[in-house]
């Protein structure tokens, strides 16, 4: 889960990051009244979850409530990388003198963490990173060892911080590096890292992802950071359901058992949507093993909800869950869907008992099912229905 600014400073805050708050709001009056209680110059800055919102006009000082108001109402509502902006964070204006960049994440390519910091933050880490990449110190992370107080003076002295920070900034990458590891963090970003007025360091901007495998079962309190109305209905519905769902930009629903079956599924879809208008997946979605009439039901249910599905490709590898079983479970979800489910779909089956799970779907011969022996078959004739 990424977390929004505010949301990413009040886990800061909580692990005596150095940081200001600030006040979150969903309408301009409420902004005036936030900028009237902080009193003095104030930032409004939208709350969404994509980068570059300074530049995109997101981000703007205001010298009185009056400003705040109307900043607020212009922003609010402001759509940013395609999302819609519809709360602000309203908090005091400390003029950053220096700007720097620093963050923690999960590497995946080297299975490691990595530190990345820099003392030309502020603008886009990316754009240093390809002008002056010696500037952008890239520092590998022991898991086992952590950021100890050596390590972190190490980071500071590499990045080249100025010697009056260098106390301040070992303390804050420490402290951020317990933000990292005790919330379960796959990414902890601050730019701009700011130096303000008498050589004080401040998170003037936060960006943090959780990972959700952590928090579920670790952090109850990561809960609360979920915001219903930002999520994507479907992916809601979905994780309500128990499923495994992420949506995707494509016209044919996907349902498969087993991630690894689900990825390659995807694959084969695209392939075959070349020769038919090139009709792509509407979506990752596993139902796992043990999938009976309901799990299926709830699966169909979630991905026949999807304006963008034209039909559905059901791509299932019989193995402690038997074909016979899977196709009850067809019939089940279409009886208990009924009317709702309308799109056509089209069954590929295979292993454990598939005959006598083809012949269960022959008999129901629904009009809208489609059994194709082979994966490649079905996603073809998947992608035909999809572009008919
Ligand atoms: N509280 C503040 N007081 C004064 N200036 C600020 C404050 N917060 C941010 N700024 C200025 O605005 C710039 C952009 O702010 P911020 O980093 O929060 O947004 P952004 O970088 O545009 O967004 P994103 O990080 O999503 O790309 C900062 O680099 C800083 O110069
Ligand atoms: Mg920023």
């Amino acid at each position: 889960m990424d977390l929004m600014e505010y949301q990413a400073k009040e886990l800061f805050a909580k692990h005596g990051v150095a940081t200001t708050l600030g006040v979150v709001v969903e309408t301009a009056e409420a902004a005036r009244a936030a900028a009237e209680e902080i009193g003095g110059v104030t930032v409004i800055k939208a709350q969404v979850k994509a980068g570059g919102r300074g530049k995109a006009g997101g981000v703007k000082l205001a010298k009185t409530a009056d400003e705040a108001f109307e900043h607020a109402s212009n922003i609010l509502g402001m759509e940013i990388k395609g999302l819609t902006v519809n709360r602000v964070l309203v908090t005091p204006a400390t003029p950053p003198e220096e700007e720097y960049y620093f963050s923690f994440l999960l590497d995946r390519s080297n299975r490691s963490y990595l530190c990345i910091a820099s003392v030309e933050g502020g603008v886009e880490i990316e754009e240093v990173a390809k002008t002056n990449p010696d500037a952008v110190r890239q520092i590998p992370i022991n898991a086992l060892e952590g950021v100890t107080a050596e390590k972190a003076a190490f980071i500071v002295d590499d990045a080249k911080f100025p010697a009056e920070l260098r106390d301040q900034a070992i303390e804050m990458v420490q402290k951020l590096w317990e933000v990292f590891v005790e919330e379960d963090a796959t990414l902890v970003e601050v730019n701009p890292l700011a130096r303000l007025a008498g050589d004080k360091l401040e998170a003037l901007d936060g960006k943090v992802s959780l990972d959700d495998n952590a928090s579920e079962v670790r952090h109850e309190d990561h809960e609360a950071f979920e915001i219903r109305e930002e999520a994507d209905p479907l992916e809601a519905k979905a994780k309500d359901l128990g499923l495994n769902y992420v949506k995707l930009d494509g016209e044919i629903g996907i349902i498969g058992n087993g991630a690894g079956l689900v990825m390659s599924t995807l694959d084969v879809v695209a392939y075959a949507g070349e020769n038919h208008g090139g009709v792509k997946p509407a979506n990752f979605l596993d139902i796992g093993g043990g999938a009976n009439a309901q799990v299926m039901a709830n699966g169909l249910d979630v991905i026949l909800n999807d304006p963008q599905v034209k039909s559905v490709f059901v791509n299932v590898f019989g193995g402690i869950t038997a074909c016979d079983e899977v196709a009850n479970g067809i019939k089940g979800a279409l009886e208990i869907l009924g009317d709702a489910a309308s799109k056509p779909l089209v069954v590929r089956l295979d292993g454990n008992n598939v005959d006598l799970g083809r012949a269960i779907l022959n008999e129901l011969n629904h009009p809208l099912v489609t059994v194709v022996a082979t994966m490649d078959g079905a996603a073809d004739k998947a992608a035909e229905l999809a572009n008919a």
